[in-house]
């Protein structure tokens, strides 16, 4: 297990990685798992090396424990997040430490409750089986249409926009906002893909502050009408202008990572077709017209089996960083202060100590009987853990589940030559090129 105090006895420096060629990139980008496998074969589990700035990798579950989870005041995540989406998402809950941070996540907190996630259900049915319907027997590239609908989706239930004239309004700065948040240069001048994601930032805000100005006087349902409620014990409320920022920046973390994951599940079901039957036959016994969250876990059990699964095996944000505010040792390691660390729940999601054939596609391992992820409390951790824990997380399991009921109970789908698929691993997990998948409808 891990030490915490600076200036232990007998501490050695983090050894550092050979100079990375472009090779090496390549390899990060497109295989994370190779990249850090080799270089932990030859340092061991904690070791630094230098894409562009030094990072020092602390791999496995009781990094995640040390770093994430245990000990809060000593690791910055708004230090270590600022160079991605500092600008571009300022003031959102990963843009800030300690009270601060602490202020905010408790006044997002009733949002992301089970009666507001009823709402959002609700709201979204009925967008999914239009979607659904809508997609063509041959897909071209299915990370699109998921994109297409998560958008529609968080636009309805997360803004209140109904009308379709907004809507596509709405999704046009939207969808340049999220492509910002993955654009690999993120600098106005030369980063096209960065520079319009600041410009429809700033048309957005335009249109979100009569939005929110409207809310506080007729209170909805949607996030930002319940984020207009909120107010801690204290009496503190949140401003408009911190409505406005929290939104774009929840949008952005929801976005991402569920398209990533919906993408994914395509993807492994599509290597194991026996669990596209496993699924569609747990929907067909589905009776309730609508999913309400207090059914959910019950009636898809094994839906949330297979999206933990692929989960674990395609982690949407591979790399947690966070900036160590004082020097600590760890392991034996010491560590000065004011470096940029990661941590790599991807890693310990193929763990042999924790995990049986980690290469294989298992949902059972989840599963009560065998439960493979409670073998250490931080060897599985797709949605982070600690202070920072993905405040989302409940949502993202309830949709994920409910899309992918729809998915199940309508089609079944096969992706041409799904072998030789490949997938662009950082900053998020996304298809590399195109993810086509031909649609059979049941
Ligand atoms: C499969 C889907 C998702 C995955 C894998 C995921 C993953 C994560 C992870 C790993 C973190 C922690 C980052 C860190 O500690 O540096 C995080 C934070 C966060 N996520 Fe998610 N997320 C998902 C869906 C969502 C959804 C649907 C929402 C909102 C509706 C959301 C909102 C957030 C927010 C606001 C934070 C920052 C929390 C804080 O700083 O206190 N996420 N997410």
């Amino acid at each position: 297990m891990s030490m915490s105090s600076a200036g232990s006895v007998s501490t050695k420096p983090v050894p550092l990685s050979e100079t990375l060629t472009w090779r090496d990139l390549y390899e990060f980008y497109t295989d994370v798992q190779s990249s850090i496998a080799w270089r932990v074969k030859r340092y061991g589990r904690i070791y630094s090396w230098k894409p562009i700035r030094r990072v020092v990798m602390m791999l496995g579950a009781d990094a995640n424990q040390f770093v994430l989870v245990q000990n809060p005041k000593l690791f910055s995540a708004q230090q270590a997040w600022y160079e991605s989406i500092g600008i571009l998402f300022k003031g959102g809950l990963l843009n800030r430490d300690g009270s601060d941070h602490r202020q905010h996540r408790r006044l997002l907190m009733p949002v992301f409750r089970q009666q507001a996630i009823n709402f959002y259900l609700e709201q979204a049915e009925p967008i999914i089986a239009q979607h659904l319907k809508a997609w063509p027997k041959d897909c071209p590239d299915i990370y699109l249409l998921v994109k297409e609908l998560t958008l529609h989706i968080a636009i309805r239930s997360f803004f209140g926009i109904e009308d379709p004239k907004e809507i596509k309004l709405y999704n046009r700065y939207l969808s340049e906002i999220v492509a910002g948040s993955i654009a690999f240069i993120k600098a106005p001048v030369i980063g096209k893909t960065y520079q319009r994601a600041l410009r429809a930032r700033r048309e957005l805000i335009k249109l979100l502050r009569p939005l929110v100005l409207k809310r506080r006087s007729e209170p909805t349902g949607d996030m930002v009408g319940q984020l207009c409620q909120s107010i801690d014990e204290s009496g503190n409320i949140l401003s408009d202008e911190e409505i406005i920022d929290q939104m774009l920046f929840i949008i952005m973390a929801a976005h991402d990572t569920t398209a990533s994951t919906l993408a994914s599940l395509f993807y492994e079901l599509a290597l194991n077709p026996e669990w596209q039957e496993i699924l569609h036959e747990e929907s067909q016994a589905v009776t309730a017209k609508k999913l309400s969250v207090s059914e959910l876990p019950d009636s898809l059990e094994s839906h949330h089996l297979v999206i933990k699964e692929t989960l674990r095996k395609n982690t949407p944000l591979k790399l947690i960083p966070r900036v160590n505010l004082e020097a600590f040792t760890f392991e034996g390691y010491l560590l000065e202060a004011g470096q940029l660390i990661s941590t790599c729940p991807a890693y310990s999601h193929f763990m042999e100590e924790y995990w049986t054939k980690p290469l294989q596609f298992d949902p059972l391992r989840f599963h009560a009987d065998r439960a493979e992820h409670k073998t250490h409390p931080y060897a599985f951790m797709p949605f982070g853990g600690g202070v920072h824990t993905c405040i989302g997380q409940f949502f993202a399991e309830k949709i994920l589940s409910v899309i992918l009921h729809h998915i199940v109970s309508r089609y079944r789908w096969t992706v041409p030559n799904v072998e030789t698929q490949k997938f662009q691993q950082v900053p998020i997990q996304v298809p590399k090129k195109r993810l086509p998948v031909e649609l059979i409808r049941r």
